[in-house]
Formats: C-alpha cells, sequence, structure tokens
C-alpha cells in the first residue's frame, strides 16, 4: 500500500521532479518483453513514478523505443530523461544524436538530456550542442553522468557549465564513495545527484544486514535499499523494474522511514567512506 505522496526534488531551475523514478536499462533487448516492459514503466507512472531514465546505448536505442510506447499518450505526464554516449557528445554529434533519440521516443522535447559520461570531445563542444539543444526546445535541461568532482569542477568552470541540472552516478548502500567529496559539493551547489543502480543490479538484495532490518518493518530488501536513498534529500533514485510486483514494491519504499536504529545498523555494515575515493562505475 502507498500512502503518502513521492517526496520531489527541486531542480537548480526550482522545478520539481518526483525523488523516485524509473531506469530502463536492458529494457528493449528481446522483441517478446517489450509489450511487458512498457507495462511495468506505465504501471509506475500510475503509482507516480513520472522520471523515466534512458540512453540511446541501451538496447542499441530500443530501450527508448520501448519507452515511446509507455508514454504514449500521456507525454505531458512524464519527465524524460536520456543520455548521448560520449563517441557522439560534439556539438553536432550531440544534437543529432538527440534527434534521433526523440525520433524513438516520438516525442518533440527531452525533458533531461545527459552527457553518459566523459569522453573524447571537449565539454565546450557537447555544452555548445546542449546550448543549440536548449534554443530549438528539443531540450528543457542538460546534465552529466559519472562526473566524479574534478570533471563537475572543471565543467561548471566552463561559460555556462554552471547550468548543470543533474550529476548521474552508482550510489546505492555499496557504493558510498561520493558521500566523501562528491555529494557535499553537489548538495552545495544545488546539483541534484541521480543514483543509478540503486539495487546494486539486485546484487544487494542478499545481504543479511538488509533482510534483518526489512523483516523489522515487515518490507522487503529492496525496499530498505531504496528507502535509504531516498531518506536523503536531493537525490533521485531510478531503480529498473520490468516486473510489475517490483514496480509496486519500488513504489511503497517511498512511503518506508527507516529508525536512527536502522541507519545505525546499515552504517555498520556499509561504512562511510573515510577517504576519497574515485567514483565508481558500472
Ligand atoms: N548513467 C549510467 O552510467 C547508468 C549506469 C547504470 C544504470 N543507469 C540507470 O539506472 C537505472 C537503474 O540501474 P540498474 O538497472 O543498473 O540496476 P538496479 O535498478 O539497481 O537493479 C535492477 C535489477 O533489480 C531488479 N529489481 C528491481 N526492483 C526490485 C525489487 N523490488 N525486488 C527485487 N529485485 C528488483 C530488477 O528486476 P526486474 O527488471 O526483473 O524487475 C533488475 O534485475 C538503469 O536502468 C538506468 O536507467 C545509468
Amino acid at each position: 500500500m502507498s500512502d503518502g505522496a513521492i517526496p520531489k526534488v527541486a531542480l537548480p531551475s526550482s522545478e520539481l521532479v518526483p525523488a523516485l523514478g524509473q531506469g530502463t536499462w536492458a529494457m528493449g533487448e528481446r522483441r517478446s518483453s517489450r509489450a511487458a516492459e512498457a507495462a511495468a514503466l506505465r504501471l509506475g507512472l500510475d503509482l507516480g513514478m513520472s522520471l523515466i531514465d534512458t540512453a540511446e546505448m541501451y538496447a542499441e536505442g530500443a530501450a527508448e523505443e520501448v519507452v515511446a510506447d509507455a508514454v504514449a499518450g500521456r507525454r505531458d505526464e512524464v519527465f524524460l530523461v536520456s543520455k548521448v554516449l560520449p563517441s557522439n557528445a560534439s556539438r553536432r554529434g550531440t544534437v543529432a544524436a538527440c534527434e534521433r533519440s526523440l525520433r524513438r521516443l516520438r516525442t518533440d522535447r527531452l525533458d533531461l538530456y545527459l552527457l553518459h559520461w566523459r569522453g573524447g570531445f571537449a565539454l565546450q563542444e557537447t555544452l555548445a550542442g546542449f546550448a543549440e539543444l536548449l534554443r530549438s526546445g528539443k531540450v528543457r535541461y542538460w546534465g552529466v553522468s559519472n562526473f566524479d568532482l574534478g570533471d563537475l569542477r572543471e565543467l561548471v568552470g566552463l561559460p555556462g557549465g554552471s547550468e548543470v541540472a543533474t550529476n548521474q552516478v552508482l550510489y546505492n548502500l555499496t557504493r558510498r564513495g561520493i558521500e566523501f567529496d562528491l555529494l557535499p559539493w553537489c548538495r552545495q551547489h544545488q546539483v541534484p545527484i541521480m543514483a543509478y543502480s540503486p539495487l546494486e543490479q539486485g546484487r544487494l538484495l542478499r545481504h543479511p544486514v538488509l533482510h534483518r532490518v526489512a523483516s523489522r518493518h515487515g518490507v522487503t530488501p529492496a525496499q530498505v535499499a531504496l528507502a535509504w536513498l531516498l531518506r536523503q534529500p536531493g537525490i533521485i533514485v531510478i531503480p529498473k523494474a520490468a516486473d510489475p510486483a517490483h514496480v509496486r514494491e519500488n513504489r511503497a519504499a517511498a512511503d518506508l522511514r527507516l529508525t536512527a536504529e536502522d541507519v545505525g545498523e546499515l552504517d555498520q555494515a556499509f561504512p562511510p567512506p573515510q577517504a576519497k575515493e574515485p567514483l565508481a562505475v558500472l
């Protein structure tokens, strides 16, 4: 049962987005699963998880086609995020990649467009592409993904770079390295963090301490892992779920309140970083 509303996170523009959205990595890989995947995303929308994260990379564009099916007829309810591959992220390449994504998504705009990770093109090139997409209305905001603190500092020092609307990074109980420096810096500069692989792609869910905390609340380990992220301000969490039971569970995680005892136990089992760790990626 979901009783409360999903909390919101403010983008630097002050626009609010849901703190709990939906990922799409691995969707679209098998034609026979596409209808079920789109149905799972639609169920998530019905339950208020209206931010959908996809990328041109996922299933070589087929994940975006699944998203198109999911949002058909209800595009205005959705905050749609996609990503450009670094190998496409020149000025012209960024614009062209976005136009291809828009065609696959069967929409006229992305709400947020991210550089998937830093590659060979100069950041100024990608920023110029983003600027062109903002001007033409094809993109409403832009951001980055897999940027460690040094990359972010460099980015915000460039003309227009401080308009970055998010940094999407790997963050979950077993991947807490960003708490040392990246997360505090992003908080201070009002750059929301989008936590990807919040369940460590399912590997996290076998941990005995997660099971112990979950059983105290009569919930599942996945719900504890998501609630642990959701209790923190400024974090957008994007679990991927193609199974409708998982979608419902994930939505209900937004209603779970962890106690100080729970958080203490989780800190013991998954200690926070004591020193700088290079940004982990998947
Ligand atoms: N920017 C980047 O470089 C980057 C990298 C990785 C991921 N991402 C984004 O972040 C999203 C989420 O990350 P992810 O897909 O890597 O991993 P994840 O969300 O941590 O885990 C997804 C896996 O967990 C399962 N699952 C979901 N909810 C569950 C529940 N309540 N109980 C048990 N199992 C559950 C899913 O199964 P079912 O599908 O069968 O329900 C799926 O196998 C991606 O889909 C993608 O959009 C971005």
